[in-house]
């Protein structure tokens, strides 16, 4: 993808190795309705009806472009509850991309996580990891565990470019693990890359020197590999030492090193679904009984079977440089658009989206009127454009009940994979410029209804003052009646 070169390009235009055949009709309703559609949503994106949405980056889970093979493959399904083929195939192509001999199906990567939760958290264990995600985290602490972030100080700096901003701080880790003691941590998890702090990816040489410490502690290594695909590119293309490898040789020397693997196939592989894999015998029989019991039998696990043969071709496709590449080409042309014109964005650009730092965007705004929130409501007000709060919304708060401010403010503009066309990504970083240059109009958010768990989902807030009516009027005053 990246070896198109431009006759006449004044800069670097990520080029399409595929082409569209399947489109969905999309609606830009006019900015008035924004406004409403936005606080029948209780200024929450997680609440918007898609059909009021014009350009969906919530996420990249569930919803990227399949390809031709993969939509091909889902035909030839073979739904039997035991032996079932759709089922030896996926193992088979497990075993060839992870080398892992074993497979416990789960239908989506917070099910692993419960499960693994379930298998090894006791109360009072500790879980360190480079960052934490939010049902991870929720599945660590509903059994009386706590998490240790590891991430090293860079990691959390915006502007810092360092290639490996997800990397392990080793010597912390080290420390953490003689001042808890091997016996109160379960397992070291490497999320690559890391999601809350924008996409960062981790270097091949940092996640095989902290499997090397957990060895040398005999502490289980579990990779959370749901981000691996971009991460992959990131190996391959920014660490010196991976230039000569392939895709598959830098998978198979990461896995070669893990004691259990998991994955949400919403994500990895461009399909739904989810698994545990591993070559310990002993790890699997630990969860697997969990399977039946939770997710459904040893053959699904939960998941659809049309989704597993997508998941099988999917996984093939992920060994594929100009496959996984287009999601951080895309996601570095909207990175850079946006920095340039000197909105502040997680620098360098990442994987799974581009990240805006809302705590710059908006100065001044107190933490407690959540900066993330305001500006994730103004863009879907601006644009159309359902962006995703990744500040302390997302988190939860103390169990005294203080809020728990997050260490970065974020939205996140997710870019699902062979989704939005380069026009598209023009659009919304116009969108995100005009609003740049109309930052002080954005207010405040405050809590109308507040959920104990996971609030971010469902719970619902209220502007601070009328500050998305004068929103509205000022690109009224600058749009004409363009919507
Ligand atoms: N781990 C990571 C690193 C993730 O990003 C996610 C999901 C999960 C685990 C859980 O997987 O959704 O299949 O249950 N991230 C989604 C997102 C939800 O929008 O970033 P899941």
């Amino acid at each position: 993808m990246s070896t198109v070169k431009f006759y006449q390009a004044t800069e670097q235009v990520p080029l399409e190795m595929h082409k569209v055949r399947v489109v969905q009709k999309l609606f830009l309703p006019p900015v008035e309705e924004r406004v409403k559609h936005m606080n029948e949503a209780g200024n929450n994106t997680f609440l918007l009806q898609n059909k009021d949405v014009y350009m969906d980056m919530l996420t990249d889970s569930g919803v990227n472009a399949m390809s031709d093979n993969q939509v091909a493959a889902m035909m030839q399904a073979d739904d039997s509850y035991a032996g079932s083929e759709t089922c030896n195939r996926l193992v088979k192509v497990i075993r060839e991309v992870f080398g892992t001999e074993y497979f416990l199906p789960a239908h989506q990567g917070r099910a692993c996580e419960n499960i693994l939760a379930e298998a090894f958290v006791k109360p009072g264990d500790v879980v360190p990891m480079n960052f934490h995600f939010t049902t991870t985290k929720a599945h660590i602490t509903r059994l009386g565990g706590s998490v240790v972030e590891l991430v090293r100080p860079v990691g959390l700096e915006p502007k810092n470019n360092e290639p490996f901003k997800g990397n392990f701080d080793i010597d912390a880790l080290k420390q953490v693990i003689r001042e808890t003691g091997a016996e109160h941590i379960p397992f070291v998890r490497i999320e690559a890359g890391t999601n809350l702090i924008g996409g960062q990816p981790l270097s091949l040489e940092n996640m095989l020197e902290v499997a090397a410490v957990c060895k040398q502690n005999g502490i289980m290594t579990v990779l959370d590999a749901s981000l691996l695909q971009d991460n992959l590119y990131f190996i391959k293309t920014r660490e010196e030492a991976c230039k000569h490898m392939t895709i598959r040789e830098i998978t198979r020397t990461l896995c070669d090193q893990m004691d259990l693997i998991y994955f949400s196939s919403r994500k990895l592989g461009f399909a739904r679904g989810g698994g545990i894999v591993s070559n310990n015998e002993k790890l699997i029989l630990k969860m697997k009984e969990f399977i039946p019991l939770y997710e459904g039998f040893l053959t699904y696990g939960g998941m659809e079977v049309r989704s597993m043969e997508a998941i099988a071709v999917g996984l093939l496709e992920t060994m594929d440089e100009e496959i996984i590449g287009q999601g951080p080409q895309f996601i570095e042309y909207l990175v850079k658009e946006l920095d340039a014109y000197g909105v502040p964005m997680i620098m360098p650009a990442g994987g799974l989206g581009a990240h805006i730092n809302a705590t710059e965007f908006l100065q001044g705004m107190p933490h407690g009127e959540y900066p993330a929130g305001a500006l994730a409501a103004a863009l879907y007000i601006a644009g159309g454009i359902r962006g995703m709060e990744r500040g302390t919304l997302s988190e939860q708060r103390d169990p005294d009940g203080t809020e728990h401010y997050a260490e970065l403010e974020l939205v996140r503009l997710a870019c699902p994979r062979r989704v939005f066309t380069l026009s598209q990504m023009k659009y919304c970083a116009d969108r995100v410029k005009w609003l740049y240059d109309n930052r002080q109009l954005i207010g405040g958010l405050k809590w109308v209804e507040e959920p104990a768990v996971l609030r971010f989902f469902f719970g619902r807030l209220a502007p601070i003052g009328d500050w998305q009516e004068r929103l509205a009027a000022k690109f009224r005053q600058d749009f004409g009646d363009s919507l």
